[in-house]
């Protein structure tokens, strides 16, 4: 069965088990106040280098985290130069992998410790990120294609995932025998360094794996030089399209672009759906990990004879969510990435206040880039013109015979990432899944959090080229056309 993989996902940790928290905890402590530096992983050093000097900051109290040394151009001509395809057989590749996800597994409290500090990320949510990176390895190193690497591949990363989808893309691209030049979001590369520094340990040659710090300028240069031959990109939209156009005018005609993209996701509730089940989806959906996940639910359709009772269910379920420093064990919510990210979500609230249309804002804790759970309510997901990259939820009424007109608005925006639905009427399952334009949908579940193997991620239309990450033909794309095939 294609969709199974051939060893079990990582068991990740039980954190309802009290000793297993303690371990952890105690795992995390000598991170506590570490201060972490970066800097580009090349095979060859420049003669002169071109980094510049930057401070990484925690968003949970804006202190110093450590710092990074950004890649110039003669770090990123460098990095291109000496760019080698990984010349071992798919055997050792894959054993090397495998090596590496142990060597994640072993450093948990050091990168649990990063992803807190660099990323804001809690608890819950670093179990399930290095979990996944864990995931992507093994996964990958199981099921390598017999055909050749493209050569020189470009990874280009978010920080909303920063071991995971950082790990998952590269991991994907070497597995298959590529070059990888990998180029962590601007925000987390004290992350991206470190996991760079476990592969290397487990045995991936540096000629074949470069670590690229900086933003969209480094991004740029990787994606517009005549020896990458293909790109994996995760990020938004926006982002994507640029680098397309800038692969059409540099890269041979047909390298490829793996694009995973944003998404303006949507969740029906029905009049028969279990209440609690669907206040608990809707929680963790557009609410856990503040809302910074592409996957998250932005746009909530209640059928209007629930909706008081569903509202009133939502907001007692808001208020009894713990924001704050995401390094304390109990916390729910951190803070959302950096203050630009904030500025752009509390803009959207202001607006959404000004025209009278905020149904619950809570108070943002101080001290960092914290912005509070909000609901607004909008006439339609039509009113939304663009992801709103935080903990801000839309809620929408809708009357049963509205039904159709609401796919056809989900649709209409041209995104399609997920979908969740609650109802307990078997038939409008099959109807609404039928019609839905969506990569990956959850029916009576929350809808974040695809796990490796099972759920392979991905989207259609504006939110992703496909194929899925973490599914059986994701890593085609890495692999030049069989020339025999050709020829035949
Ligand atoms: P972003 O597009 O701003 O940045 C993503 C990456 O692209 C960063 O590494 C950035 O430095 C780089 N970049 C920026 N400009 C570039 C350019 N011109 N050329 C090359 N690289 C460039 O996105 P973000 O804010 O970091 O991440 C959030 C977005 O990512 C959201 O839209 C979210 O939905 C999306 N996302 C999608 C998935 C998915 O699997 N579909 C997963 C996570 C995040
Ligand atoms: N794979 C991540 C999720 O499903 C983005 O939430």
């Amino acid at each position: 069965d294609l969709f199974q993989p051939e060893r079990p996902n990582s068991m990740g940790f039980d954190l309802g088990h009290a000793p297993t928290l303690a371990a952890i905890d105690a795992a995390r402590a000598p991170w506590k106040s570490h201060s972490w530096a970066a800097a580009p992983l090349l095979a060859k050093a420049p003669a002169t280098a071109t980094t510049t000097d930057e401070p990484v900051r925690n968003p949970a109290d804006l202190t110093t985290v450590g710092q990074v040394q950004t890649a110039g151009e003669a770090e990123i001509d460098a990095a291109l130069s000496a760019a080698t395809p990984w010349e071992a057989g798919a055997e050792t590749r894959a054993e090397i992998l495998n090596r590496a996800a142990d060597l994640y597994e072993e450093h948990y409290g050091e990168l649990f410790a990063l992803l807190t500090r660099e990323a804001g990320k809690t608890l819950p949510d670093c179990v399930a990120e290095l979990r996944e990176a864990v995931d992507f390895l093994r996964y990958y190193a199981a099921r390598i294609p017999a055909e050749p690497p493209v050569g020189v591949f470009t990874c280009i990363s978010p920080w909303n995932f920063p071991l995971a989808i950082f790990s998952g893309q590269i991991a994907a691209a070497l597995a298959v025998g590529n070059a990888v030049l990998a180029k962590p979001a601007e925000q987390t590369p004290l992350i991206a360094h470190r996991a760079i520094s476990l592969l290397h340990e487990a045995g991936v040659p540096r000629s074949a794996l470069q670590l690229l710090p900086g933003g969209g300028a480094v991004g740029g240069a990787l994606t517009s030089d005549a020896r990458v031959g293909g790109v994996a990109f995760t990020g938004s939209t926006a982002t994507a399209l640029k680098i397309r156009a800038a692969m059409a005018e540099h890269l041979r005609p047909g390298a490829p672009l793996i694009a995973e993209t944003g998404g303006l996701n949507a969740m029906i509730v029905d009049s028969t759906a279990l209440p609690e089940q669907a206040v608990q989806s809707v929680i963790e959906s557009a609410f856990q990990s503040a809302g910074q996940r592409c996957s998250a639910l932005r746009c909530l359709y209640l059928q209007d004879d629930i909706a008081d009772n569903v509202l009133k269910m939502l907001k007692g379920a808001m208020d009894a969510l713990r924001l704050g420093d995401p390094w304390i064990l109990s916390t729910d919510s951190g803070p959302v990435i950096d203050e630009a990210a904030r500025g752009g979500i509390l803009a959207h609230i202001d607006a959404a206040r000004a025209e009278g249309r905020v149904l619950k804002e809570m108070t943002a804790p101080q001290g960092g880039t914290f912005v509070a759970p909000t609901l607004i309510e909008i006439p339609g997901i039509q009113a939304l013109e663009q992801e709103i990259f935080g903990p801000v939820l839309h809620v929408v009424r809708f009357k049963s015979q509205d039904l159709d007109q609401i796919i056809s608005d989900i649709n209409a925006t041209g995104y399609g990432l997920t979908f969740g639905l609650h109802t307990r009427i078997d038939d409008r399952v099959q109807y609404i899944c039928d019609r839905i334009h969506a990569g990956n949908l959850y029916v009576n579940r929350n809808q974040i959090g695809a796990i490796v193997g099972s759920q392979p991620f991905g989207g259609e239309g504006l939110s992703g080229t496909g194929p899925k990450a973490g599914g059986p033909f994701y890593m085609t794309r890495f692999c030049a056309p069989d020339r025999q095939q050709m020829a035949e």
